[in-house]
């Protein structure tokens, strides 16, 4: 009986003075990050300060300066406490950067001698840039018309993510999938691409690329048309080499006809009338 008394009096003990954090945080640079956070203490003890404290900045326990967060001073604005004094330490940490990364700890102090509790270890956060990937069917060689296409909004440290922004050459585009599929890509779907948290713009990635060629520029339709272009060629030529000595009189016979045309306009103008019976003896 007195075993069973002995083993559960630490858990008991133990779950008065706590802080409960959230799993490791991943958070996408530019967005408000909140860390969800619960704190007990044991009940005969009012809650005097609440501090909140980076291990990036803070090399000890938490116990000293420096804070991000402390309730008996002017704070930075990157961090609000969003919790209150009896059992909410949330924090706010807004406009998010690679700087935040790292652990936070919450420290809560009491009216009672020796009411002060630190939670550690800490909450972990780490920070990222969202970035576009890209996937498509052609291994080798540029891109070109009628090839498949995606785009992926990512988060490195995140699976994949909710509601997204695209963006094309900066403007924003009906897309609130974190994948953009172009089935048979085209010209006009050229440009830069990047994608945002869909409430935050401020988390845009950078910009990326794509260049699909036009039309005639492209390897396929350039065979093709230089393949077009050499059979009328060939075509031409054999037609040429086979109606030689036709040719020359025909060449004869059409010169006065082009003339004709010409002189028929100068009749107008000199009011003459002259025949075309008369032009076609010059
Ligand atoms: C924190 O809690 C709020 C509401 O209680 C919830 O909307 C939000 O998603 C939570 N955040 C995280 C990171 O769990
Ligand atoms: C906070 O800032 C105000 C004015 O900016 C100043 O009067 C006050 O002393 C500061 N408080 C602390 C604890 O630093
Ligand atoms: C992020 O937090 C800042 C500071 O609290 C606030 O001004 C801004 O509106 C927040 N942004 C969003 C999208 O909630
Ligand atoms: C936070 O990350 C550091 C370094 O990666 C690791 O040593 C530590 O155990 C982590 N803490 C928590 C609470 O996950
Ligand atoms: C792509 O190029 C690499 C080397 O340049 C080659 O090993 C590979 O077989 C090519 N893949 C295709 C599908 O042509
Ligand atoms: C993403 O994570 C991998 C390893 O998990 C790392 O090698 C890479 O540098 C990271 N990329 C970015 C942009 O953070
Ligand atoms: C895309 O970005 C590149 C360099 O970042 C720039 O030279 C190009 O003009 C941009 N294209 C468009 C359509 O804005």
């Amino acid at each position: 009986m007195l075993q069973i008394i002995l083993l559960l009096l630490p858990a008991v003990v133990s779950d008065q003075w706590s802080v409960c954090y959230p799993p490791s945080i991943c958070a996408a640079r530019g967005s408000n990050v909140t860390i969800n956070c619960t704190f007990t203490y044991p009940p005969e003890n009012d809650i005097k300060q609440v501090l909140w404290c980076s291990m990036r900045s803070n090399n000890g326990k938490c116990h000293y300066q420096p804070y991000v967060y402390d309730s008996e001073a002017n704070n930075s604005q990157s961090f609000q406490y969003i919790g209150d004094k009896t059992s909410d330490c949330s924090l706010l940490i807004s406009n998010i950067n690679q700087a935040h990364s790292g652990e936070y700890r919450f420290r809560f102090i009491t009216n009672k001698k020796d009411g002060r509790w630190t939670g550690d270890p800490g909450v972990n956060i780490s920070v990222h840039d969202l970035r576009v990937s890209m996937c498509r069917s052609r291994e080798n060689g540029s891109t070109i018309p009628g090839d498949s296409l995606i785009l992926t909004c990512t988060l490195n440290c995140s699976g994949s993510l909710a509601e997204v922004q695209w963006f094309k050459n900066g403007d924003p585009i009906q897309q609130s999938e974190p994948v953009l599929t172009f089935s048979r890509i085209t010209a006009e779907d050229s440009g830069n691409y990047s994608c945002s948290l869909r409430n935050f713009k401020t988390t845009v990635s950078e910009e990326f690329s794509i260049y699909i060629e036009d039309v005639a520029g492209s390897p396929t339709v350039l065979i093709i048309v230089v393949s077009l272009f050499s059979l009328v060629f060939i075509t031409a030529a054999v037609m040429l080499i086979r109606s030689k000595s036709c040719l020359v009189n025909q060449a004869y016979t059409n010169l006065p006809e082009a003339k004709d045309v010409q002189q028929e306009d100068e009749v107008e103008y000199s009011s003459v009338n002259i025949k075309p019976k008369e032009m076609l003896q010059m």
